[in-house]
């Protein structure tokens, strides 16, 4: 769980960086799973810029969530290739087989949906990650069989 103390001390070994902002707001996300709106504040206070500034690099980039994940977390690769290999549909299906929508965490907690862009496997594209591990050629079938792996 999110911890302040131990958000000012990450923000504090981070803070001296030129562009300091990104490194912590990955360190945030690293230890805690996710950036707590809580942090912001401290991040701001820290660097000396606003809360809106801060506000702004998060909804910037789309790694950065605001709320803990679900137990396990889902990428959907949508960049170009993936695209070109029916990924769209995959995410309809995804969206309908696990019933949370893409950049949503299923109200149980068991599992969040997100975009991602690029997994770096085009080759093998529809790509999909699936707590942290790769997998490629993904249609409905297989989808479905990585899904029903998963430990509950
Ligand atoms: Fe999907 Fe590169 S476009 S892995």
């Amino acid at each position: 769980p999110f911890d302040p103390a131990t958000a000012r001390e990450v923000i504090d070994g981070l803070k001296h960086l030129p562009g300091a902002t990104l490194p912590i707001l990955h360190a945030l996300q690293d230890r805690f799973g996710y950036v707590d709106p809580a942090a912001v504040p401290l991040i701001a206070d820290a660097l000396n810029l606003s809360r809106a500034e801060i506000h702004g690099v998060i909804g910037f980039y789309h790694e950065f969530r605001g709320k803990p994940a679900g137990a396990h977390v889902i990428q959907l690769c949508r960049a170009e290739a993936c695209q070109s290999m029916g990924c769209r549909d995959l995410q309809r299906h995804a969206e309908e087989r696990l019933g949370v929508a893409m950049g949503g965490t299923r109200a149980d907690g068991a599992a969040t949906l997100d975009a991602v862009y690029c997994l770096g496997n085009c080759a093998l594209s529809p790509a999909v990650m699936i707590d942290g591990t790769l997998h490629g050629r993904v249609d409905a079938a297989r989808f479905d069989a990585l899904v029903a792996e998963l430990p509950a």
